[in-house]
């Protein structure tokens, strides 16, 4: 019996590959699956960046580069947030790393140890808490419900806080729920944050762009916060270029070194292609973005539309990320015409998925069992055509 490191033994294994790996063997067998539960667009990169990226390999930069990421590629995000946050970063407050991905992976090994607790608003996106469990430290969810929009409010932050609270996880637009945090609900949470200057806050911003009529507020841009915030982005949702792998972290210097020293000593610095691109996508025409987001936001009024004319459905109006997040609750210990028992958001998911042929993701993989995560990163063709199954499926169930 081999015996394996207890972080990585505690790590939970992905709860939504059981139902990715069922849609793919009932795709094989000829069934019309329709997927709405990809996390990532469904448009191609804009081209500015797949220039950037052939023009790259053409002139040689195909070596490697500094660990922390070009200086070139770490000046543009710099003025990038200055330009978009207000927030005034230099070179060595940046680590460029192979997506947002490891930046909040690097940063939690580089911060937390067993003993700390880690504050997670959930419905969370999946990898944070196994990610606090691989640095032997205990994640710990903070349950928020579709009355509140998924927002967490200041006095359950107040309560949770503890003694061992070494970090807050906060990720606005929020993936899986889509709910966006208004300024003074950010600075509530501030408020009470301010009594614990020992409690760091990673702030996920990867959705900062994907945004409908709300304002983007960068956590680290409230009085009082910028020293103990860990931002992090990327470029795989704004820019679609999740294969590219790119993101990165600003932060107090000593974070960034000490994030940079893992990093140094396991995977280097990003490929140095895609960090061309990278320069190109923060400097290209806005319009790409904001055509793409024009497009998620129509879809994302559909969707909605659909779900409210679906009996006992609850979903808020998400302002940003390409997510739903119903709340299904009320299908959960009711049975199908085929007389199988859904007891749980993931025997809903299965039913919907071998039954009506829709791929959904269960909110048991977000912490929240109540409710499934519908991606509306696919054409408006099949959009409609998924809405109208799930709505004759859940009309099945007795
Ligand atoms: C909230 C959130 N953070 C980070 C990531 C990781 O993005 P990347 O592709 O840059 O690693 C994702 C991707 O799904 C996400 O949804």
């Amino acid at each position: 019996m081999i015996r394996f490191n207890p972080n990585v033994e505690s790590v939970r294994p992905s709860a939504t590959l059981a139902m990715t790996g069922r849609a793919k063997q009932l795709r094989r067998e000829g069934l019309p699956i329709i997927g709405l539960s990809a996390g990532e667009p469904d448009f191609d990169t804009p081209a500015p960046i797949v220039e950037a990226g052939q023009a790259a390999i053409r002139e040689g930069y195909t070596r490697y580069t500094e660990n922390m990421g070009m200086l070139a590629l770490r000046e543009a995000i710099c003025r990038k947030f200055e330009e978009d946050n207000g927030l005034a970063y230099t070179p060595d407050q940046i680590l460029c790393s192979s997506g947002a991905k490891q930046s909040v992976a690097l940063a939690v090994a580089a911060l937390c140890r067993p003993g700390d607790e880690v504050l997670i608003p959930a419905p969370y996106w999946v990898s944070y808490p196994e990610m606090v469990r691989l640095a032997g430290a205990t994640p710990k969810p903070l349950a928020t419900t579709a009355d509140d929009e998924y927002r967490l409010n200041p006095s359950a932050l107040e309560e949770a806080i503890g003694d061992a609270t070494r970090m807050l996880i906060l990720c606005s637009p929020s993936n899986p729920t889509g709910s966006v945090y208004p300024r003074e609900e950010l600075e509530a949470l501030a408020e009470v944050l301010q009594r614990r200057p020992d409690v760091f806050v990673l702030s996920d911003e990867i959705y900062e762009h994907v945004l409908f009529d709300a304002e983007h507020v960068a956590f680290a841009s409230l009085p009082g916060m910028k020293e103990r915030t860990i931002m992090v982005n990327g470029f795989s949702k704004a820019y679609a270029m999740t294969g590219w792998r790119l993101g990165y972290m600003a932060a107090d210097p000593s974070i960034v070194k000490t994030s940079a020293k893992i990093q140094g000593q396991t995977t280097s610095a990003p490929c140095s292609i895609t960090q061309r691109a990278g320069i190109a996508a923060l400097e290209m025409d806005k319009r790409y973005v904001t055509d793409m987001v024009s497009r998620f936001r129509e879809r994302r009024d559909f969707v909605l539309e659909q779900l409210a004319a679906i009996d006992g459905i609850r979903c808020p109006r998400p302002e940003g990320a390409f997510y739903l997040f119903p709340d299904v609750s009320v299908y959960l210990g009711s049975m199908s015409a085929s007389g199988r028992a859904i007891e749980t958001s993931e025997d809903l998911c299965f039913y919907l998925l071998e039954e009506h042929h829709v791929a959904l993701v269960p909110g048991g993989a977000f912490g929240d069992p109540g409710g499934l995560r519908i991606s509306y990163a696919a054409s408006t063709e099949d959009l409609q055509e998924a809405m109208r199954r799930i709505a004759k499926g859940l009309s099945e169930l007795r």
